[in-house]
């Protein structure tokens, strides 16, 4: 246990400055179980983080925050494919790495997405054209009322996009100890995504390998997104807006935008486009920016607070609402209070 109140600049990617009243370091089941008691006991709401690239920390959150540090990747062949067991602990970015050394495919085109294992199925994580449910098979989750633990299938999960039964049915009631995907031993590139095309061109790799699928990803992800370590930021700050197909329709031919495929035949807006239509691009507000390479990320450029961040959100969301209908839900969870 760390003494309060701790500060937690340093755990989350935005760099916000939040106080804690007590932190706990998580490095196995057992302890977590403890951590679950212990706040029952006291009647104090618990706050789980990973790498805290998700979250919008307030200046106080109350109660018990535990940081979750679990170790342990385990395999075992299962026909095809290999199932892979990681704990909840691992850092997302390591486990692809460490698969694709060992010749186990599946997660390349989510290379480089920051935060720990644990939080990636809370928003099913997605990039260039593959999301964490395609190689989803259970994980295992402690129930924060009983401390029991139970398996999750992926019918379960209720995966959506950037969304699951941890995000928005039972959030906050399972803490998710660790997760099971498959993943083959046989190379199936998925290299339709536009970007990630372009840069397999632009690198003449026509038919490339795993590995060289998570370089291009790689590549792409260092030029338009911000390094945490340089500049905070939760990466996209708001979802791409699913709208009905005739209002993608019309939207589209009133304003000439960008529409992808969304689930059940809805159409996907692009909010980058939105945002970037509406002249935010490398504005600020305070010490509060929007990314001048992808404006879909806000980044603290200083000193900021959480008010600051949400108050540049607020004002780009009515923006967009203004000029074209469209409300922008935010990505990352906001803990906490001010
Ligand atoms: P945290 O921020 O610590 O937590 C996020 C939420 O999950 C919180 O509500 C937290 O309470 C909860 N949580 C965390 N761990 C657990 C657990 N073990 N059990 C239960 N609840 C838990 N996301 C994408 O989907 N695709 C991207 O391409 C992408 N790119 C990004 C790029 C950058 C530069 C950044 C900063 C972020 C990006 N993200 C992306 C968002 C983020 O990296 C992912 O959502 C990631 O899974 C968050 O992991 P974390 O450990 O940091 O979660
Ligand atoms: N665009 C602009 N102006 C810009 C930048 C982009 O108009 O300055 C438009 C373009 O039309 C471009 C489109 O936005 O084609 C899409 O841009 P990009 O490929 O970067 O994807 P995105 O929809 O903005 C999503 C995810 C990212 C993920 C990428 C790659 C969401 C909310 N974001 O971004 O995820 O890495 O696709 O798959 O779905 C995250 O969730 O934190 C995240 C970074």
């Amino acid at each position: 246990m760390i003494a309060p109140p701790v500060d937690l600049s340093g755990a989350n990617t935005l760099g916000l400055p939040s106080r804690a009243d007590v932190v706990r370091v998580i490095t196995d089941t057992a302890a977590l179980a403890a951590a679950a008691e212990a706040a029952r006991a006291a009647g104090q709401p618990l706050t789980v983080l990973g790498g805290g690239s998700n979250v919008v920390l307030r200046d106080r959150i109350p109660g018990l925050v535990c940081l979750m540090r679990t170790r342990g990747v385990s395999e075992t062949p299962s026909g095809d494919s290999v199932l892979v067991t990681a704990a909840a602990g691992e850092r997302w970015h390591d486990l692809v790495r460490r698969t694709l050394g060992r010749g186990l495919y599946g997660l390349e085109n989510l290379a480089l997405i920051p935060g720990a294992v644990g939080a990636a199925p809370i928003q099913n994580i997605g990039a260039y054209g593959v999301e964490l449910s395609d190689r989803f098979v259970s994980l295992r989750a402690m129930d924060v009322d009983s401390g029991s633990l139970r398996t999750f299938d992926r019918a379960d999960c209720r995966f959506g996009y950037r969304d699951s039964v941890f995000k928005s049915g039972e959030q906050g009631r399972w803490i998710i100890v660790e997760v099971t995907l498959a993943l083959s031993r046989r190379p199936a590139p998925v290299i339709d995504y536009p970007d990630l095309l372009l840069e397999l061109e632009r690198l003449g790799w026509q038919a490339p390998s795993p590995v060289q699928v998570a370089e291009a990803v790689i590549r792409v992800r260092r030029r338009k997104l911000p390094d945490p370590r340089w500049t905070g930021n939760a990466g996209s700050f708001f979802k791409n807006p699913v709208v009905p197909a005739d209002v993608g329709r019309r939207l589209a031919a009133a304003h000439d935008l960008t529409v992808r495929a969304g689930e059940g035949g809805a159409a996907k807006l692009s909010a980058a486009q939105l945002i970037d239509r509406c002249g935010w691009k490398g504005r600020s507000a305070g010490p509060a920016a929007v990314w001048s390479r992808q404006p879909l990320v806000l980044v603290n450029t200083g000193a900021a607070r959480a008010r600051d961040i949400l108050g540049l959100a607020e004002q780009v969301r009515a923006d967009v609402h203004r000029r074209f209908g469209v409300e922008l839900e935010l990505e990352p969870r906001v803990i906490g209070q001010d």
